[in-house]
């Protein structure tokens, strides 16, 4: 079945609580928190503190996003605060084993991460260490960008690799999903669909999880930007 996490990116932050509590209503599987450092990414967010408290009012699964630079000195602070799921960046990672191993160990989930502009190359190592892979279809820093299409090559790729190896691995995109991309993202073998400004800024955040998770008919394919 597909996922569907919720970016709390592109909630209201006056009202964090009630903004969870309405997506959880409306059907989120996940709550997916982005995390960034205004060093890896130029974007200052939220810390190990919002995870503590957004730990507190539901009881879905927290699948934290880091941006952030040297993660492995922040790794345990965000499980303390109730992480379930953890994600670095493999551009970040000075060392990706080391750090998926101490994800583990805290009891998390791991998840390793690629920018639009790094290959799957790079993370193939790690594919039978991890739970999750990300694959991020907009360079990582800002809400409401545009579906970069060259995500769905490496998401076919991976979930091929996945397949033939017989690993149990989820593949998570994240970056301008919406009604008209989900699809394509879900043809390529995506089973866990981040959207911060498709669900948030809806009239019904019902009806958007849902189209997202259903959205399994091709459409014509938007106009989008090519790989990098
Ligand atoms: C981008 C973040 C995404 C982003 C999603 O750096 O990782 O989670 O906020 O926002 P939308 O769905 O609006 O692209
Ligand atoms: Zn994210």
């Amino acid at each position: 079945m597909v996922k569907i996490a919720p970016s709390i990116l592109s909630s209201d932050f006056r009202n964090l609580e009630a903004e969870i509590q309405k997506v959880e209503k409306a059907g989120a599987d996940l709550i997916h928190v982005d995390v960034m450092d205004g060093h890896f990414v130029p974007n200052i967010t939220m810390g190990p503190l919002v995870v503590y408290a957004v730990r507190k009012v539901t009881k879905l699964p927290l699948d934290v996003h880091l941006m952030i630079e040297n993660p492995e000195k922040y790794i345990e602070a965000f499980a303390k605060a109730g992480a379930d799921i953890i994600g670095i960046h493999a551009e970040a990672s000075k060392n990706m084993t080391r750090d998926i191993a101490q994800i583990k160990k805290l009891g998390c989930k791991a998840c390793i991460t690629i920018n639009p502009g790094t290959s799957v190359k790079p993370i193939l190592r790690v594919l039978d260490k991890v739970d999750m892979v990300l694959v991020m279809s907009v360079h990582p820093g800002f809400e409401k960008q545009v579906f970069m299409t060259n995500a769905l090559g490496k998401i076919k790729a991976l979930r091929k690799i996945a397949t033939e190896k017989g690993l149990n691995l989820d593949i998570e995109v994240d970056g301008g999903i919406n009604s008209q991309t989900a699809h394509l993202a879900i043809q390529a073998g995506a089973n866990v669909l981040v959207a911060g400004s498709a669900i948030f800024y809806a009239k019904s955040a019902a009806k958007a999880i849902r189209e997202l998770r259903e959205s399994k008919h091709s459409r014509p394919l938007p106009k989008v930007p090519t790989s990098p």
